[in-house]
């Protein structure tokens, strides 16, 4: 299949890039900066905080605080995580118009990631889908493990389709399937993506590739020649999973966009200004961009 000829980015660098910073807690100010300056660069989705247990993941913690905080721009979505319904109620309080529910296909991950089982996660959904439904709030749902995990080691591609499309018929309009400990490699991508798109159209599924292998751009682009247009990305390269020991972060975004533009593919961001948000955020965190673009651009 051809390549797209233009991708929608969806960054997550305020969310999966901060939930596992360790040491203090970011200042709710910084976090609103960072979404501000990656608005600025013409991302037009940004998954902006998490309505999840503060006990669970502090850095999250003022969620309600950085979603009334932003300077909401027309055209652009601003998302948060809600695992049940009363993270998805703090996110409606806190005027939250999209909102993402999170699953995995391995069992283990699952129940250290939110305390039950994948078939608990799932019924767990549907009173939330509802109620987000009748609020008006479109819901994007989360697969992880799809390539690995910590726990339970290899994934077989055929296992992660029914999780899928479990979450597809529940009413999410996008599937995003995540390699959370970036252990997946290009032909294993291809494979999971073949066997999930048997059972979820391809143009609502969406690409979530941690890079702890250095493998997520290589991953990237099997997937893309897939015909996949939607990808998760993380300025800098930020994040990891609190519950995935050892995962970096996601691939970073300005990789992720050099790669559009030398094939070509429209995305919508000026690269320079997605530097310098991502040089923002590095410099407040005391830290090096896990951006090779941005480290050679330096
Ligand atoms: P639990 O302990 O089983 O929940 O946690 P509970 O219902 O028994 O409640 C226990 C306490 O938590 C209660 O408070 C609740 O009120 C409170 P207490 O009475 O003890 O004071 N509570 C909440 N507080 C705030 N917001 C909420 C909420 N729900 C309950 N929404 C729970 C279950 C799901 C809440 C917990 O396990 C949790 O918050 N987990 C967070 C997991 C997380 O954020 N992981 C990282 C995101 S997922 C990810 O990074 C992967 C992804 O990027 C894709 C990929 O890379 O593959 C998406
Ligand atoms: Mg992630």
């Amino acid at each position: 299949m051809a390549l797209p000829k233009s991708v929608r980015l969806v960054e997550v660098g305020p969310r999966d890039g901060l939930q596992n910073e360790p040491g203090e807690v970011i200042a709710t100010a910084v976090k609103v900066e960072l979404i501000e300056r990656l608005a600025d660069a013409g991302l037009r989705y940004i998954e902006s905080a998490s309505f999840v247990s503060p006990k669970w993941v502090p850095q999250m913690g003022d969620a309600r605080e950085v979603m009334t905080g932003i300077h909401r721009r027309p055209g652009v979505t601003y998302a948060a995580l809600t695992p049940n319904l009363k993270g998805l109620e703090g996110a409606i309080e806190a005027g939250v118009e999209e909102v993402a529910v999170f699953t995995a296909v391995s069992e283990s991950f699952t129940q250290k990631n939110i305390n039950c089982s994948v078939a608990e996660s799932l019924a767990r959904f549907e009173p939330l889908m509802t109620r987000a439904t009748d609020a008006g709030l479109r819901v994007r749902g989360y697969v992880s493990t799809t390539l690995g995990c910590p726990y339970e080691g290899e994934i077989a591609p055929q296992k992660v389709a029914p999780v899928a499309r479990n979450l597809l018929e529940m009413g999410c309009y996008e599937i995003s399937l995540g390699d959370t400990i970036g252990t997946g490699t290009p032909l294993k991508a291809k494979r999971m993506l073949e066997a999930v798109s048997r059972e979820v159209p391809l143009d609502k599924l969406a690409a979530h590739f941690h890079d702890t292998y250095g493998q997520a751009l290589a991953n990237l682009y099997a997937v893309l020649e897939e015909g996949l247009a939607v990808i998760d990305a993380s300025v800098a390269g930020l994040g990891g999973c609190p519950y995935a020991k050892g995962a970096s972060g996601n691939v970073a975004t300005e990789d992720v966009v050099y790669l559009l533009q030398g094939l070509g593919i429209e995305c919508g961001v000026d690269l320079n200004k997605l530097i310098a948000a991502g040089r923002y955020i590095t410099g407040e965190l005391g830290r090096r961009s896990g951006s090779k673009v941005a480290l050679a651009c330096g």
